[in-house]
């Protein structure tokens, strides 16, 4: 048996990690301007968590969890999070934040497991970030949340296209199902396997079915059995949108193949990406706080795709401006001393330091400076020691001049480099 990595269960190395790594800072900070505070949840749940909130029906339940029995007494089955939304639900009913502190806004961010076909974009283990509120069911919530994707969007220079639909509620929303229901079976001859299998149990999945495509566009629409009261709650989100300058569309296509969603629904796809293109996914679960044992909570949320924004970055060719890279190449043992205590400072400035071996030629670093990119290779030697200098080659120019110590910094950072 050869020891190689699973199918659908990516390594990543090298610039695909930097990327990723890129796309959660940029995330991370943009949580720190929205007051959002971070939620680290446990990787592994029960099997219930996950039949209760995300739906029997759903392909994830249905199809892609990966479990197994636990060596506990009683054969406890447990899961590996296919997605992070119950397991936030979990942890904030157990913390008692439902009845002591409702009003919480978190993040997290890690890996999820969906045994899903493996493609360009879709994996069995992926990263998402995620943001989930709860305690406030005014319309103004949804539209800081959608607010926010536009902020990321724009913060990492990208185009999404963002659809917007409503579901309805507890009291609207059985008459939307029942006419979706009794559509589908009107239409029985015409449904996929998939929908067959459904329909009885969870209808409104027929109107994100990948194969009855054409069915779905003709089927009954959330929006027409929308109660006053929700109809209100969608026009605002949409008033609040448009006041904030944010491009959206209405899809009444955008069901979810989650059970847990309620009223404000959302998907955003980018125009950088193939056929896994939806890069954030999310929507209102006023009910699931109170379907998990906790108090009649309202709550909302997304997740973002990470592979999927770094791949989207990729394409759009959007290389992000990191520090600048220098390549430090000491010559003997006094020049090493010297230029790791000078390493020091400069990433303090900041800049990009690689502290080169000095067991190599000067030649051989400096192709190890041209290998890694760097911008700069600041040569220190005996000679340029004793004068309190360095030799400053800007690789991109290919030319080389004598910088005293002192000027170093403002030339490593001067804005036309
Ligand atoms: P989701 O639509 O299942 O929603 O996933 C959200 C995002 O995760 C997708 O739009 C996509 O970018 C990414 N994603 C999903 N599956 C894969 C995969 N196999 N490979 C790569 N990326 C993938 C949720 O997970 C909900 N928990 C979102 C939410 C939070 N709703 C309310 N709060």
């Amino acid at each position: 048996m050869e020891l190689t990595r699973l199918k659908g269960f990516p390594d990543l190395l090298g610039p695909q990690a930097r990327t990723l790594g890129y796309v959660e800072e940029r995330a991370r900070a943009l949580m720190e301007r929205y007051a959002v505070g971070e939620i680290r949840i446990p990787l592994l749940e029960r099997i219930e968590l996950y039949q209760r909130s995300t739906g029997e029906t759903s392909d994830i339940v249905s199809k892609q969890m990966y479990t197994f029995t636990d060596r506990d007494e009683a054969g406890t089955t447990l899961a590996l999070r296919p997605e992070g939304t119950p397991g936030v639900v979990r942890a904030y009913i157990e913390a008692g934040l439902d009845r002591s502190d409702p009003e919480q806004r978190f993040f997290y961010s890690g890996p999820m497991f969906r045994r899903e076909r493996p493609q360009k974009g879709r994996y069995r283990q992926f990263y998402q970030f995620g943001v989930e509120v709860f305690g406030r069911a005014d319309p103004a919530c949804d539209a800081e949340l959608l607010v926010m994707i536009d902020d990321f969007r724009r913060d990492l220079g990208l185009e999404f296209q963002m659809e917007i639909n409503s579901l309805g509620h507890a009291e609207c929303r059985p008459a939307f199902r029942a006419a979706v229901l009794e559509y589908g079976k009107a239409h029985w001859d015409e449904l996929c396997s998939d929908c067959h299998a459904r329909i009885e149990r969870n209808p409104l999945r027929l109107l994100d079915c990948k194969i009855d495509v054409k069915l779905a566009e003709r089927a009954p629409k959330s929006l027409d059995f929308l109660c006053d009261e929700c109809r209100q709650h969608f026009d605002t989100v949409a008033d609040l949108l448009r006041a904030a300058g944010v491009k959206f569309v209405i899809n009444p296509r955008i069901v979810r193949g989650l059970d847990y969603y309620m009223r404000t629904t959302f998907e955003v796809t980018s125009t950088n990406l193939g056929s896994q293109n939806a890069v954030v996914a999310g929507g209102r679960y006023d009910g699931l706080v109170e379907m998990l044992g906790g108090a009649p909570i309202a709550g909302i949320g997304f997740a973002i795709g990470i592979e999927r924004i770094a791949l989207a970055l990729e394409s759009a060719g959007t290389s992000r401006a990191g520090l600048p890279r220098v390549a430090l190449i000491a010559l003997g043992a006094a020049a090493a001393s010297r230029a790791t205590e000078l390493a020091r400072e400069l990433r303090a400035l900041p800049l990009q330091v690689e502290l080169l071996s000095t067991e190599r030629s000067l030649k051989a670093q400096l192709k190890r400076a041209d290998k890694v990119r760097a911008n700069f290779a600041v040569i220190i030697g005996q000679d340029e020691l004793a004068r309190s200098a360095v030799q400053l080659r800007d690789l991109g120019a290919s030319s080389q001049r004598e910088v005293s110590l002192a000027d170093l910094a403002a030339e490593l950072t001067a804005p036309q480099r």
